[in-house]
């Protein structure tokens, strides 16, 4: 979910809106808004986009405001319906309260309200906070003590902004395991679940710790625990600013994100060399000697992270001859993991929220291992409670579907493989910096494949009556493989599925029928016995009817027999083919999804940061 808080001068009603609209990416299932005036709460609140709370707003203006707060929704409890939607108002109607994550405890507190006779109109948790912090009002608290009361009893993860129509001079937050950063304004200040949401007012920006409450008003910021206690925010400045936030002459976001993969993975690798031409790496709390005594490396992620985590095993093992698992994060804890102190965790977050990897690291660390975090997201919680942080900086990612968000990511773990082999001594200085010279180069390659996407686009075009399409790889073009079967699910609605090549002969190639397309990552040359393996892949199923479309590299010919298209990449390393192979799957979901009418943005039933378990 989305969420947004304002104070100052201007109008909140425009300023809460705009917010929202950024954040949308967030959630898209309701949107809703509520302005404190005068003694009263004025409220509106729709199912569907963002879109129809602003219509909505056109035919029935609110009163003009200068504190507000809205939400942009991804449901967990309740439909998405108008009801469900938030804000959610107290019994009186005095408080407005908005809320992202889930309160574990709700059904107890709402017996323990109902029976004392309150009536709740919605079925969701939040409802329960509204009536709660409204309560402690009516009882004479100011907002935020009222806020710190009602926090200490609430259990599970949640953000909660609220207003008290009484007292328009603040607006107060929460935060337990779920996102919340303040936007330091002049004369103003924001709330938002990311920056996204102040960015074109300010660049200054406050991370909150766990368990915080906080208090903005036009002219200040105060911070405290849940029990009262003063404390503090880390104040930081975003290095992107709005035009960063802006499609720029694209249909989508996420066209835009892939075009700007070369540049993203360019400014990833910026300022990585140290003048003795050793890596070195953002935040790393650990020393060399603790790095050394690591004997086993466990990646955690989820959707793109995670297929970025299995390009991460073959580097890690490859380089450093440290054995590498890698998980999906919800499954993550609950199967008693072997963590040990020299058991380092990898948790791969573009957003820094994701709640399996949160509570994934967490339970690494109550188990005494070490937690490197990749992240695209300054401020957020993951990098927070790691011991050390590789930052990617692919700027802000909007599409939901993430594209330069993966790529900046396989750069991040090829430099952890690096600095590991650095550290642990298992590649040569030499050998490390070739890797890091053709690292460099890949900006330029991942450029060339964009210059290519016509012919992607034209197979889009063919392909928009297709019902099924499978993928295939090998090594690290598995993942790949994975990869681009999950851009169709996400954009095109279209059952997608890849596999580890040789794995297809063993079940799988029951599905091949006629004319099914199979698009085929052809590891490059060099690696001739996982490519022959590969080419015999491709002719079993092109033999059996299907439309084999590969992506190989440059000059390589000993394919074009059994292509019925052939996708031209440039010639790279089979560690780092990852970063041109998955340029076209994006490309090529992007289009087709656009063909079929399909929001390529804001892709029916998910949500950018899934903060919820
Ligand atoms: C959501 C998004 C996916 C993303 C996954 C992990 O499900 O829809 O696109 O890959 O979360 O997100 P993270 O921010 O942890 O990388």
């Amino acid at each position: 979910c989305g969420i947004v808080g304002y104070v100052g001068e201007q109008q909140a009603q425009g300023v809460v809106i705009e917010g929202l609209r950024r954040l949308e990416y967030r959630g898209y299932d309701s949107a809703g808004i509520a302005l404190v005036d005068r003694g009263t709460i004025a409220s509106d609140k729709r199912a569907g986009k963002l879109a129809n709370l602003e219509k909505a707003l056109q035919d029935h203006p609110l009163v003009p405001s200068t504190t507000g707060i809205g939400h942009t929704r991804w449901a967990t409890h309740g439909a998405p319906n108008d009801t469900n939607a938030h804000p959610h108002l107290g019994r009186s109607g005095r408080l407005a309260l908005v809320h992202n994550g889930i309160i574990e405890n709700f059904a107890e507190l709402r017996a323990v309200l109902e029976k004392a006779g309150h009536t709740l109109v919605s079925e969701t948790d939040t409802e329960v906070a509204a009536h709660l912090v409204e309560n402690e009002l009516e009882s004479g608290a100011d907002l935020t003590t009222a806020m710190q009361n009602v926090c200490r009893v609430l259990e599970g993860a949640f953000t909660l902004v609220a207003v008290d129509a009484q007292d328009p001079s603040r607006v107060v937050a929460a935060r337990r395991n779920s996102p919340l950063v303040v936007g330091l304004g002049e004369g103003e200040n924001f709330l938002g679940s990311d920056v996204a949401a102040f960015i074109e007012h300010t660049r200054e920006a406050l991370e909150l710790g766990q368990d915080q409450v906080v208090t903005i008003t036009r002219d200040g910021v105060e911070v405290t625990g849940f029990d009262g206690s003063p404390s503090e925010g880390r104040r930081y400045h975003v290095d992107w600013d709005l035009s960063a936030a802006e499609k720029d002459g694209h249909d989508w976001f996420m066209r835009k994100e892939i075009h700007e993969q070369p540049h993203a993975v360019a400014d990833s690798l910026l300022g990585r060399r140290t003048p003795e031409g050793l890596l070195h790496l953002d935040e790393m709390r650990l020393t060399d000697q603790e790095l050394r005594s690591i004997d086993k490396i466990i990646i955690i992620a989820c959707g793109t992270s995670f297929y970025a985590g299995m390009v991460a095993k073959y580097a890690i093992e490859h380089w450093t001859r440290t054995p590498c698992e890698v998980e999906l994060a919800s499954e993550f804890r609950y199967r008693d993991p072997i963590l040990t102190p020299s058991t380092l965790v990898v948790a791969i977050s573009q957003s820094g929220e994701t709640a399996d990897t949160l509570q994934a690291i967490r339970h690494a660390r109550t188990q005494h291992s070490r937690v490197l975090a990749i992240c695209n997201t300054n401020g957020s919680t993951i990098p927070r409670e790691s011991d050390a942080v590789i930052y990617t900086h692919a700027g802000p990612e909007i599409g939901v579907a993430s594209t330069k968000g993966f790529l900046t990511q396989l750069v991040a773990c090829y430099l952890l493989a690096l600095y590991l082999a650095q550290v642990k001594g298992t590649l040569y200085g030499d050998e490390i910096g070739n890797v890091l010279d053709q690292l460099h180069e890949m900006p330029d390659h991942i450029q060339r494949v964009l210059d290519g996407e016509q012919q992607v686009y034209d197979l889009a075009k063919e392909h928009t009556g297709s019902r099924s399409v499978l993928f295939l790889g090998r090594h690290a073009g598995y993942p790949v493989a994975l990869e681009g079967a999950l851009k169709l699910k996400e954009l095109a609605y279209l059952h997608a599925e890849g596999f580890a090549a040789g794995e297809l002969k063993h079940g799988p190639i029951a599905l091949i029928e006629q004319d099914l397309p199979v698009l085929c990552v052809v590891p490059p040359q060099g690696r001739d016995q996982l490519r022959e393996k590969m080419i015999s892949g491709i002719q079993e199923v092109r033999a059996r009817g299907a439309r084999t479309i590969c992506l190989v590299e440059d000059g390589d010919e000993a394919i074009a027999p059994y292509a019925d298209v052939l996708i031209r990449l440039p010639k790279v390393p089979v560690l780092l083919q990852p970063l041109v192979a998955v340029v076209p799957l994006q490309l090529f979901a992007c289009e087709l999804a656009t063909l079929m009418g399909h929001d390529v943005d804001q892709p029916r039933n998910l949500a950018k940061s899934v903060t919820v378990e």
